[in-house]
């Protein structure tokens, strides 16, 4: 393999180049790399400047992650950034990309930053469970300020070069495709300028009431996470003190949250997203087929938001639905979405115009012919998708893929109502579903290689993070879904109360238990309608028209702020129940929930790799992460039950007399881990 890091003399000018794909991370060989052309830098008096610069898709992205919990190889990049700033020639970071976590932290070390506008600068490492490591939580503050410091170390999220510029984490913008020149072109611009601007030696300005104000402003966001918090303590108990100290006391706390149980869950996770995207069974080299065109069937709410992902990637969209009035208002509410986003200062007015620019609105299919994916999203009828799928197969060209955006129904049986089975799969978007990240891709029996292929490349287009199914009821995410309602049900009839549940849940730190979720999407979606016939709880709500948080009462009641308090009728249904069913009463413990609504999940998570429904235990995380708010610290369901341990797990099933997975079974016996 060749070296990443080389070096070329431009006159006076060292130009030291990372090629290290895909994203130029900092593993060691490429630490030492510009290691050795530090050194060749300073024994050469020929050289005055240093320009570091990569090639490929990005600047430095990051430390390499592949290397945590690996035997350490020396130079370690805090080491590495404190040589760059100490060099006595100045050293100028021309950065393209992304100059992420340790990429960020090497321009930041260096004397001078340039970058191009398309350039993003951003320290993702709490993303990660960690702190930024090498300076990063002490140079950002010295450059930026401990505001911009706190908000892009505890949130993660990167920022233009644009607004790098302002803050000061940029000092001069390049014009695209000229970095290298205008670099080296600065970089002689520099060459005798002394002293050299040291980040290091700057002093940080601190307003104390600063980080308690931010804390209070973040609380609920930060809610459960290890990481943030020390970032906040961290810059806190170091700005104002020297360098050196502080850099110390970063390094703990880098090692501290780097042995803790939420980086490891978050790191799995990261992985897991991108390992999610690998198909087994699919041949190498299958290429995916041209998407240009997208038709959706339904302007509800779901094939609105779906519509509006194809949209915001400039990818034109003809929507249909049947009636004109329907169609006026699903276009109306898209349109209203994107002005909230604008209002918002996440989308110009302009995006906003280009964006329904592209959406086609009809009355008729026959307007979805010259279209290269068609989406179904229509309400949850087998006949009714049936009819639609038939009608398909007459209308959409050769080669254009069917997808159905059904969230239990059987995809073969769908595909078996066109001719072309193998163009047919099931892309389940979660609602709001221009902005859940996950998207269920279900594979059918018949489904063509290079249609799931597709599938994956345009949910990457369309910033989507997809998990590949297998097909049967409620596929990975909604399947396990229902153990854990009938359960946190059977609670209430034994004794806990639906304020009892959701504490259990969002104290393990997903944003809203199982009743709070039920009051938000609708206690009356599935029922059947008819206020007679009251076979359980929820029947009982939805008689009465508690529909939950849109009726103002659900399983809770709310005032006209939205905010819930406990229902004395909802106890009293509950009660009712208890009294008909004879229901034995004891007192549920706060561990019972969690066995009865958690390991029960995992139960069925198993069952569902068993049967091949999950590529693997990782898929299954990424759809609870990414569909279900599942907190990321805990890794997903499946990863979590690896650190509970699969014994306890089995154990805790049997107690409550559940069937345990043959799969699971087999794991705890061997001492094995799902992940
Ligand atoms: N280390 C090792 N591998 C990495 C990596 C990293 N920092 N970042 C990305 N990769 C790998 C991915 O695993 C993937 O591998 P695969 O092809 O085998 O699946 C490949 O690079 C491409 O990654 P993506 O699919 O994510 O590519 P995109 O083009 O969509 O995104 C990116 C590029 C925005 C750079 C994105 O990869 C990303 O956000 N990476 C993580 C950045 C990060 O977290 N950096 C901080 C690291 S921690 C750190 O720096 C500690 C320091 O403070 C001491």
């Amino acid at each position: 393999m060749n070296a990443p890091i080389s070096t070329v003399r431009e006159g006076d000018v060292l130009v030291v180049t990372s090629n290290n794909p895909p994203v130029n991370a900092l593993g060691a060989a490429v630490r030492q790399g510009l290691d050795a052309a530090l050194t060749e830098a300073a024994g050469d008096d020929g050289i005055k400047a240093v320009v570091i610069i990569c090639e490929g898709q990005t600047f430095f992205a990051g430390a390499d992650i592949t290397e945590f919990g690996k035997p350490f190889v020396e130079p370690s990049l805090p080491v590495l950034v404190d040589r760059i700033e100490a060099s006595e020639k100045p050293v100028i970071a021309a950065v393209h990309g992304t100059a992420l976590g340790g990429g960020c932290e090497v321009a930041l070390a260096c004397h001078y930053r340039m970058a191009v506008p398309s350039a993003k600068f951003g320290l993702p490492e709490v993303k990660l469970g960690l702190l930024p490591g090498a300076g990063g939580t002490q140079r950002l503050p010295r450059v930026a300020g401990v505001e911009v410091a706190l908000e892009m170390a505890t949130k993660g999220d990167p920022i233009p070069a644009a607004k790098a510029k302002d803050v000061g984490l940029v000092d001069r913008l390049a014009s695209e495709g000229a970095l290298r020149d205008e670099a080296i072109a600065y970089a002689r611009e520099v060459a005798g300028a002394r002293p050299l601007p040291r980040t290091s030696t700057r002093d940080v300005t601190v307003d104390s009431a600063t980080f308690d104000t931010f804390r209070k402003a973040n609380a609920k966001r930060f809610r459960g996470m290890d990481a943030p918090a020390e970032i906040i303590d961290v810059i806190e108990a170091t700005a104002g003190k020297p360098y050196t100290e502080g850099v110390q006391r970063e390094r703990m706390s880098f090692m501290k949250l780097m042995m803790g149980a939420q980086s490891a869950a978050l790191r799995h996770i990261f992985f897991a997203e991108r390992k999610a995207a690998k198909i087994d069974g699919v041949p190498d080299g299958t290429e995916a087929r041209a998407i240009k065109k997208v038709g959706v069937i339904g302007a509800g709410t779901m094939g609105g938001g779906i519509s509006m992902n194809f949209l915001s990637a400039g990818i034109p969209v003809t929507i249909v639905e049947m009636q004109q009035d329907a169609l006026d208002r699903g276009t109306g509410v898209m349109r209203k979405n994107y002005e909230a986003t604008a209002a918002k200062g996440r989308m110009t007015a302009e995006q906003v115009e280009k964006a329904m620019g592209l959406l086609n609105p009809s009355l008729s299919m026959d307007d979805l012919a010259d279209c290269d994916l068609i989406i179904e999203a229509v309400y949850e009828n087998m006949d009714v998708k049936k009819e639609i799928f038939g009608k398909l197969d007459r209308i959409a060209k050769p080669g254009a893929i069917l997808a159905s955006n059904t969230s239990y129904l059987n995809i073969d049986e769908i595909a078996a109502s066109t001719g072309r089975p193998q163009d047919v799969l099931g892309l389940h978007f979660f609602s709001p579903a221009n902005v859940m990240k996950l998207l269920e891709v279900v594979r059918g029996a018949k489904t063509a290689p290079d249609v799931l292929v597709t599938a994956m490349t345009v949910a990457k287009k369309i910033r989507k993070v997809a998990v590949v199914a297998g097909v049967c009821h409620g596929f990975i995410g909604n399947r396990m879904l229902m153990p854990r309602q009938v359960e946190a049900t059977n609670l209430l009839l034994e004794g806990a109360t639906p304020e009892q549940i959701d504490r259990v849940h969002v104290g393990f730190g997903m944003p809203m238990g199982p009743f709070q979720m039920a009051d938000l999407a609708g206690v009356d979606i599935g029922w059947h309608r008819d206020p007679t016939r009251i076979e359980n709880i929820r029947d009982a709500l939805a008689a009465e028209e508690r529909w939950g948080q849109k009726k103002g009462a659900g399983f809770y009641d709310y005032d006209d702020k939205r905010q819930p308090s406990n229902s004395p009728r909802v106890a009293a249904i509950i009660e009712d129940f208890r009294q008909k069913t004879g229901t034995p009463q004891h007192d549920v413990t706060d561990e019972e929930i969690v066995e009865r609504t958690l390991y029960t999940m995992v139960n069925e998570g198993a069952k569902i790799l068993e049967e091949g429904m999950a590529q693997r235990a990782s898929d299954i995380d990424v759809v609870w992460v990414y569909g279900y708010g599942w907190p990321p610290y805990r890794g997903g369901p499946m990863f979590w039950a690896d650190g509970e341990g699969l014994k306890k797990i089995v154990a805790g099933l049997e107690k409550h007399g559940f069937e345990v997975s043959a799969l699971l079974r087999e794991k705890a016996e061997k001492g094995e881990k799902f992940n």
